[in-house]
């Protein structure tokens, strides 16, 4: 056994873990915090991508104890300011798992860029890839801020996606990295457009 400290989220977060703990497993059985998910333990979906001192990394790929002592964001750290949790479980509650800015009662303002762009762009089907694209998106869109439709793909490359066949995540990064930049909606613009103009 060992002790490891990490800073998630900004939290202090300590343990006394099986040397053989995934970093994976510290986030979601220590820190509990499960957006982080499980999609192979092989280095292959892209379910599980954190930031560590800020390099995104496949969080099944890496012990807890290789990174004692680091600075880790996860899912739940990039619109953590205003979103309330859910006190109280009730029907209205559980319905809003089909509509969870409501159930958090949230808006498209209190979150990420790209998370916003994945909402508005219905980028999202299960969600089971989300966490990991949007981590992988936007530490992609701060390094380049300009990218091509290709680049997204190329970037997004370690990412599996059983549902959406990526068109929309892609529109959803052209957009994020739009809004990143600063730049003007286009008047009357929809989700897409930038796919349209360049053959999708
Ligand atoms: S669970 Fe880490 S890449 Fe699939
Ligand atoms: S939305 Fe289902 S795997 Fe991507």
């Amino acid at each position: 056994m060992q002790k490891v400290c990490l800073t998630v989220n900004g939290r202090e977060v300590s343990a006394e873990i099986d040397e053989r703990t995934l970093l994976l497993e510290f986030v979601r059985d220590v820190a509990g915090l499960t957006g982080t998910h499980n999609g192979c333990l092989e280095a292959r979906c892209g379910c599980c991508v954190i930031e560590v001192d800020g390099d995104v990394v496949k969080s099944c790929n890496v012990l807890a104890v290789q990174v004692d002592g680091a600075e880790v964001t996860t899912i739940e750290g990039l619109a953590p300011q205003r979103l309330a949790p859910v006190d109280h479980i009730t029907t209205q509650s559980l319905a809003g798992m089909y509509r969870p800015l409501e159930a958090v009662r949230g808006t498209p303002d209190d979150l990420h860029p790209v998370q916003a762009a994945f909402h508005r762009c219905h980028a999202v089907q299960c969600g089971f890839c989300t966490p990991g694209m949007v981590m992988v998106l936007k530490d992609y869109l701060e390094e380049n801020p300009e990218p091509t439709r290709d680049d997204v793909r190329r970037a997004i490359a370690g990412n599996l996606c059983r549902c959406t066949g990526y068109q929309h995540i892609v529109d959803a990064a052209m957009e994020a990295a739009a809004e990143l930049r600063g730049d003007p909606a286009p008047e009357g613009a929809a989700h897409g457009a930038t796919a349209a103009a360049d053959g999708g």
